[in-house]
């Protein structure tokens, strides 16, 4: 499973490259606007220097909705740079752009997908990438997993070769789930990705070994 970082924040995003583990970044408007970025020449700058940070397909989200928008924008994103994926919303005129950037030689990335059904309609238009959203179902009182589960089981039977990215993610028990549910890439918060390091008993037995290592010297 690939490791994708959920963020526009460059020290974040610096840090997890630094890990050495990182392949790609995910970034969406509500993402942008936190790291204080503002009117298009700031927001191309800014993917820029993601591209430059990270050696991955690197998510830029349009922000129009009508067909000739989405088409218009992704054109320009995909200029910005080779690993620039251009992340368009699961509507009408989303999956028609799709289809046509997939015609056209353009990465995607199928966004705010929450059912099976929307995700064989992504993979239907040729999406690089398929991202349902698992920690905003579990807000809603169903079972986010389970839907990375059947898509990635209905992609496998049917052959499709969109990638399951499974985004929204909130915990390291997320990551985890989603790795045993077959995900293709796990698009995480740094803290979510720092929170798989961590175990008492690792922590216990470093503790012992640094003191009887002391004895040592
Ligand atoms: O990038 C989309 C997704 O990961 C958003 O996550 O936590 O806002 O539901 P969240």
């Amino acid at each position: 499973m690939k490791f994708f970082i959920d963020t526009a924040n460059l020290a974040q995003i610096q840090e997890a490259n630094d890990l050495g583990i990182l392949d790609g970044v995910t970034t969406n408007p509500t993402l942008m606007a936190k790291e204080g970025i503002r009117g298009t020449e700031a927001i191309m700058a800014h993917y820029k220097t993601i591209c430059e940070i990270v050696d991955g397909p690197v998510s830029a989200e349009v922000l129009g909705t009508t067909f000739a928008e989405i088409v218009e924008e992704g054109k320009k994103l995909a200029a910005i740079h080779e690993n620039i994926v251009v992340k368009v919303p699961m509507i009408k005129d989303g999956i028609k752009a799709i289809k046509w950037f997939t015609d056209n030689g353009i990465k995607t990335n199928c966004t705010l997908v929450f059912s099976a059904g929307q995700a064989i309609l992504a993979a239907k238009a040729g999406a690089t990438f398929v991202s349902p959203f698992i920690g905003r179902i579990d807000d809603g009182n169903w079972d986010g997993v389970q839907l990375i589960e059947q898509i990635v089981n209905i992609y496998n039977s049917q052959g499709f070769m969109t990638e399951v990215l499974a985004a929204s993610i909130r915990t390291p028990l997320h990551i985890v789930r989603c790795a045993e549910a077959g995900a293709d890439v796990c698009t995480c918060p740094l803290s979510s990705i720092l929170g798989l390091l961590k175990h008492p008993l690792t922590d216990l037995g470093l503790e012992q070994f640094l003191k009887d290592a002391k004895a040592m010297q």
